[in-house]
């Protein structure tokens, strides 16, 4: 795993067709969220279907400093006694969050609200990422932030004695920012109130309010505004976590990519505020149907089955950005393969993730033949048709799983072999992602096999 040891260079080969059942792993969103919210109810939370990806198992560790009981039951099953809302203990070491700024983001208001101290940090990838925009906020709860210029990890908190309620409006869309604020709303008497321009993925409203929290949103002019009633008493849960839609992408996309093939990928949440991409690739002649289409958990699910198609270039509307946000960089790659331009734009936020998306996949493609143009706030692929991308090139990674696993993926359907600098960062999010391919009938070798 290279965030914390030796790169892992790797190559991906033309193949196919790619055929059979993909079973992707866990929600990572949902899985964080668990966790936290486990920690902050009263008794014990049950969890089946937990992300076992370095992400989550880093969120894991930081609730047990934080006092919670985590427990590990085998085969995806996790227990969480939790301390209640406003009784986490000060950790007596450094939170290491890892590669993860979910993490790192929804822990920081979880505490901001309780008269305790923690330092954070995370690996290269996450402490060059923006944090202001999480402790600016909750600096309005009283909550103080010591550390690095320019709000950067590693950073101190101290959380406050009497926190006072707010009310923010979000800046960017960020479902990471808001989950930070309505959180430290938990542990602050009265409302805090939260307003988002662009609906973003709203796990945290929906599995609070599982957990017993009054959370109301309506959707006025301002935007969607989102009130939290402070000081809950938190129920545990018994949470059956989805399989993630941003997994599920790379299966589909091989699917759709790679010369006769024919995937089926089950049981994915198609919620409004995360299947974007699945709209997008439908719209671009997809042969991607939705089969046993049911509601589980209270959210729509359905088995996706994605077959070698045909694809044309179409402009993503921007107000589509935050349902799709971490699946630009494989649609960037389903785009090369697609006749004429794919137009992303509204997509700036792809700049301040686990890399610069935009530059990465740019530089990437590029490197493989592929035309692209880009802006600050831009991205346009110039597709070169079914089978028509050369490839050849090597890819950096720059420590972010979804850019590894997105020039993987160009590397199955491209004429020459793909080459990516380090796949360790792909433990990240989706552990099983290697196995998962080749079972498919995909070709990937690590550089020393
Ligand atoms: C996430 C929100 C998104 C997304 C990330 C997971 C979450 O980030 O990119 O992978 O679980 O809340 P932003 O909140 O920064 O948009």
């Amino acid at each position: 795993m290279s965030s914390h040891g030796t790169p892992i260079p790797m190559s991906s080969h033309k193949s196919g067709p790619l055929t059979g059942v993909a079973n992707v792993p866990g929600d990572k969103s949902i899985s964080h969220r668990s966790l936290i919210f486990g920690a902050m109810a009263v008794g014990e939370t049950q969890i089946t279907g937990l992300l076992e990806g370095e992400d989550v198992l880093d969120t894991a560790k930081a609730m047990r400093q934080f006092g919670a009981e985590v427990t590990d039951l085998g085969s995806g099953e996790w227990s969480v006694h939790g301390v209640g809302v406003g009784g986490f203990a000060e950790p007596d070491q450094v939170i290491d969050c890892g590669n993860s700024g979910t993490g790192v983001r929804l822990i920081m208001g979880a505490m901001a609200t309780s008269p305790i101290a923690a330092t954070f940090t995370g690996d290269a990838s996450l402490n060059k990422r923006p944090m202001g925009r999480v402790t600016d906020p909750l600096a309005l709860f009283g909550c103080q932030t010591y550390g690095r210029s320019g709000g950067r990890l590693p950073l101190t908190l101290i959380g406050a004695a009497e926190p006072v309620p707010t009310r923010y409006t979000v800046p960017m869309p960020s479902a990471q920012v808001k989950s930070a604020v309505l959180l430290a709303g938990l542990n602050t008497p009265g409302e805090t109130v939260v307003i988002e321009q662009e609906a973003t993925r709203d796990h945290t409203e929906r599995m609070l309010t599982g957990f017993g929290a009054s959370i109301k949103t309506e959707e006025t002019k301002e935007g969607r505004v989102i009130t939290l009633q402070g000081l809950p008493e938190l129920v545990p849960q018994t949470i059956t976590v989805p399989r993630d839609p941003s997994s599920a992408a790379f299966p589909v996309a091989v699917g759709l990519i790679v010369d006769g093939s024919d995937v089926l990928v089950p049981g994915i949440g198609l919620n409004p505020t995360r299947s974007g991409l699945f709209t997008t690739l439908r719209e671009m002649g997809a042969d991607l149907t939705y089969e046993n289409e049911r509601i589980e958990g209270g959210e729509p699910v359905a088995d996706l089955r994605a077959r070698f198609s045909t694809l044309k270039g179409i402009e993503v509307p921007p107000e589509r950005a935050a349902s799709m946000i971490d699946e630009y960089p494989i649609l960037s790659v389903v785009a090369s393969f697609a006749e004429g331009k794919t137009i992303m734009r509204g997509v700036k936020e792809l700049r301040v993730k686990e890399s610069d998306r935009i530059d990465a996949m740019a530089r990437g493609l590029e490197a493989c033949g592929v035309e692209v143009e880009e802006d600050e706030d831009t991205m346009i692929v110039h597709g070169m048709g079914p089978g028509g991308v050369p490839g050849g090139g090597t890819c950096a990674t720059h420590l972010d799983h979804r850019i590894a696993m997105s020039f993987i993926c160009l590397g199955l359907a491209c004429k020459n072999p793909v080459k990516i600098d380090d796949g360790g960062p792909i433990a990240t999010s989706f552990p099983i992602f290697e196995k998962l391919m080749k079972d498919l009938g995909a070709t990937i070798l690590r550089a020393n096999s």
